[in-house]
């Protein structure tokens, strides 16, 4: 093998390493759970069932500037800006006017509209 050869070869090794070494670098990270924002799929679910898969909709009742609400009978939710987990408890148990959804919605749809309602409020950023 000429010296040239033998320095090509060797460059080529190093360009394999490099190039191993840049994949490795851009795979995924897996994130921590409670880093995880929220599926867009899970949003727009949530979006859903705050408009309309709810009966009476939340939007009857409450101000959500996200989803262009304006029901006047319940807090305003841009302003509480409630958790995710206050959330799915007063649209599980119900709250004074408010009327329980246990049973109407499915666990996935009440916890796709808490997201939803925390994640729009900025409560979950
Ligand atoms: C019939 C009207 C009505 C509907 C429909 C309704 N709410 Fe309410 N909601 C209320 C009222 C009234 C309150 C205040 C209850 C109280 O504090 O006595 C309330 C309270 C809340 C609160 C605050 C809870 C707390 O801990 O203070 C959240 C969050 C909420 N509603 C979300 C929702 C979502 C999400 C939906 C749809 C799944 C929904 N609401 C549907 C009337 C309604």
């Amino acid at each position: 093998m000429s010296v040239a050869a033998a320095a090509r070869a060797g460059a080529g090794g190093t360009a394999r390493w490099w190039l191993s070494a840049c994949l490795w670098a851009a795979a995924p990270v897996p994130a921590w759970p409670q880093a995880v924002p929220p599926a867009t799929a899970t949003l727009e679910l949530g979006r859903e069932v705050f408009l309309r898969k709810a009966v009476p909709a939340c939007a009857v009742c409450h101000t959500l500037e996200a989803a262009a609400a304006s029901g006047a009978v319940g807090p305003v939710l841009d302003e509480l800006r409630p958790d995710a987990q206050r959330v799915a408890k007063a649209v599980r148990n119900g709250l004074g006017a408010m009327p329980p959804f246990q049973g109407v919605l499915s666990d996935a749809e009440i916890e796709a509209v808490a997201a939803y309602v925390a994640v729009s409020t900025g409560a979950a950023r």
